[in-house]
């Protein structure tokens, strides 16, 4: 039987930017085994999202072109619409399952992170892996669940298994360096680092000095005055753990400022932090720098949703954007300076 139609937004080549996204009618996807079909009720973007479709990730994301989405829609017998489905980052109701799903049933309100091969998440229906799936409490909003997966999965990611910093406060006193503070993933950091036993000095713009300063960090400079381009603590700290989230910062930025073991998380993965990574542990320096790539679990989701349950992290909004305007969601992400989370609702 025909399935029903939806509103999507997608794209079908590299590069276009906001321009380059297409407001489609495509069929609303079926889940396969172990997958739910979600009514997207909000919906993230991530800089990932602009970088995948600039090309930067190719040729891992997209896998290739034509590249076939859940949302791929036939016409006829050899006519194929074949586009990338954008965002990962969504929350809303489930509506049907897939064979072999245990634990979702239609109804039950969750967030999910979905698969960046195929994307989806701007559309009114999209499907997730059960795995990357987990149940949403009343009193988390669509939009506060939906800000989690990417940016909030790297920052525990980073704190809890790059840096070592345990959410319990305990364990022993970390000084951490969290650059980018004001955006998706620096937010999340912030607030995670702070519990933990930490000493927390954060990086962003002037505008957000009093709004980071709020989520918990001990010392807060502006990324634009020297002191803050330097990267220096105003109480002089040296860092044991710098989590870089801001764009294009050597190590030798953060080098002075490190405790002798210290040690630079970039999030930014670039083959210059490769590169950096690579030769100093060839040359056995005390001082590392280790590239972080998101291995998406779906424990450490359901532990975010918990903590937003509680109140004890916030998902700060940029801005709301309806489906019906995704470029004007598009472009703020690609422009660089959300303070928070850009949030689109179908
Ligand atoms: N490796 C991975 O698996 C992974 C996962 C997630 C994210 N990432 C990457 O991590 C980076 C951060 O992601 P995000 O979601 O947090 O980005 P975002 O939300 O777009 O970050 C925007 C914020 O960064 C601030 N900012 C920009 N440059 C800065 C600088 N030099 N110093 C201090 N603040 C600065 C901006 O402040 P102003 O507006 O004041 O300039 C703005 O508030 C992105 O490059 C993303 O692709 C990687």
């Amino acid at each position: 039987m025909a399935r029903k139609l939806m509103h999507a937004v997608q794209y079908d080549r590299y590069g276009g930017g906001p321009a380059g996204l297409k407001h489609v009618e495509v069929p609303v996807p079926v889940p396969k085994k172990y997958e739910v079909l979600i009514k997207v009720e909000a919906a993230s973007l991530n800089p990932v999202d602009w970088k995948m479709q600039k090309g930067m990730l190719r040729p891992i994301f997209p896998s290739k072109f034509p590249h076939i989405p859940e949302t791929e829609l036939t016409f006829g017998t050899d006519c194929f619409l074949l586009m990338v489905g954008a965002a990962t980052d969504v929350a809303g109701e489930v509506v049907e399952v897939g064979n072999g799903v245990k634990n979702f049933k239609p109804g039950d309100k969750v967030v999910a992170y979905l698969s960046p091969f195929s994307g989806g998440g701007l559309a009114e229906f999209a499907v997730a892996k059960e795995k990357l799936t987990v149940p949403r409490p009343p009193q988390v909003s669509a939009a506060d669940g939906a800000g989690l997966p990417v940016a909030g999965l790297t920052a525990l990611q980073a704190l809890a298994q790059s840096a070592g910093v345990k959410l319990d406060e305990s364990g022993p006193r970390k000084n951490i360096l969290i650059t980018a503070a004001s955006g998706g993933v620096g937010h999340y950091a912030v607030q995670l680092a702070k519990r933990g036993n930490t000493h927390v000095t954060a990086t962003c713009g002037a505008r957000n000095l009093d709004f980071v300063m709020g989520l918990g960090a001990d010392e807060v400079v502006d990324y634009k005055t020297p002191d803050g381009a330097a990267l220096k603590s105003p109480s002089g700290q040296k860092y044991d753990v710098a989590i870089n989230c801001a764009l294009s910062m050597p190590f030798s930025a953060f080098e002075p400022n490190l405790s002798p073991n210290g040690k630079v998380t970039d999030v930014n993965l670039s083959f210059g932090t490769v590169k950096t990574s690579a030769l100093k542990k060839l040359t056995c320096s005390k001082k590392q720098m280790v590239p972080l790539i998101l291995v998406p679990k779906g424990e450490n989701l359901d532990y975010l949703v918990q903590l937003v349950k509680e109140r004890k992290l916030k998902t700060i909004i940029d801005s709301k954007h309806p489906l019906s305007k995704a470029e004007d969601a598009w472009a703020k992400i690609t422009d660089g300076h959300a303070t928070g989370k850009i949030i689109v609702e179908p």
